[in-house]
């Protein structure tokens, strides 16, 4: 179980990002994280592998404090970013995924062959070779998922990993997505596009200045969803396991 317990942040001039957040992510959930531009999402994904060190209150995983054993943190809890290019290191797709591995010391046939199932299970073996960064985007996201799920994670954040996709690539990050719930991992997803995810989620959580303002079962929290902004194309009356784009 993850835990933020109590998480604020300022910055400058009293300029609070984050305030008393607290919020617990059972082993297996599937929760969706909305909220306006600027609510502390990404603050908050940051502090969830101890990227971020808070300034107030604490992240727990297992019950202890992340603080004190990042590695731990950082091995469990795999972040996916909004901005592929800003979490690519390796020269070729297939050193990029290899790098989390190599820093963790694992051995290279370990790492060979974690690195070889990872691009099968994504499609991505015949760009193994190719520079991460002369990837279309959806190549490119695809690679960054590679590398975070290679650590086998039990908990994956990803930041609005759809934008920018077509069709089908949203189709591909979506069922990677729901392959990975169904194989019993924690999934945390923050997305303003609801449409194609809501039915797979048990929790939504909405954010608005820094504090959540809203949580529960999806299907409850149509009326905050409209408060703050966020689309919900399909209205009040469609049922919400209709919302995928998996089935289309
Ligand atoms: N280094 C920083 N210094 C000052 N303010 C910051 C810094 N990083 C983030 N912020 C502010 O924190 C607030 C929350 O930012 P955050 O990136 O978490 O929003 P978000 O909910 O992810 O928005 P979006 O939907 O646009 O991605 C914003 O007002 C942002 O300007
Ligand atoms: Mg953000």
């Amino acid at each position: 179980m993850l835990e933020v317990k109590g998480l604020s942040r300022t910055y400058q001039k009293n300029h609070k990002v984050l305030n008393n957040i607290n919020i617990s992510f059972p082993d297996g959930s599937f929760t969706i994280i909305a909220g306006p531009n600027g609510s502390g999402k990404t603050q908050l994904m940051r502090h969830l592998n101890g990227l971020l060190k808070p300034q107030e209150g604490e992240v727990l995983l297992g019950g202890h404090s992340i603080q004190k054993d990042l590695l731990t943190a950082r091995k469990k809890v795999g972040l996916v970013f909004q901005n592929a290019d800003s979490q690519i290191v390796g020269q070729t797709v297939a050193s990029d995924i290899a790098f989390g591995p190599e820093n963790l010391k694992w051995s290279r046939k370990i790492i060979n062959k974690k690195v070889q199932k990872i691009l099968e299970d994504l499609g991505l073996h015949d760009l193994k070779d190719r520079r991460p960064h002369t990837l279309s985007g959806g190549e490119k996201k695809r690679s960054v998922l590679a590398s975070v799920l290679v650590m086998e994670p039990e908990i994956i954040v990803l930041d609005e990993p759809f934008i920018g996709l077509d069709y089908p690539g949203v189709i591909d990050v979506l069922s990677d997505i729901v392959s990975l719930h169904k194989a019993g991992r924690t999934i945390i997803l923050i997305t303003h596009d609801l449409e194609k995810a809501l039915a797979h989620c048990d929790r939504l959580i909405i954010m608005n200045k820094g504090e959540i303002c809203a949580q529960g079962e999806p299907g409850d929290l149509f009326s905050e969803l409209e408060e703050f902004g966020i689309r919900c194309p399909w209205g009040r009356d469609r049922s919400l396991t209709s919302m995928t784009w998996l089935n289309y």
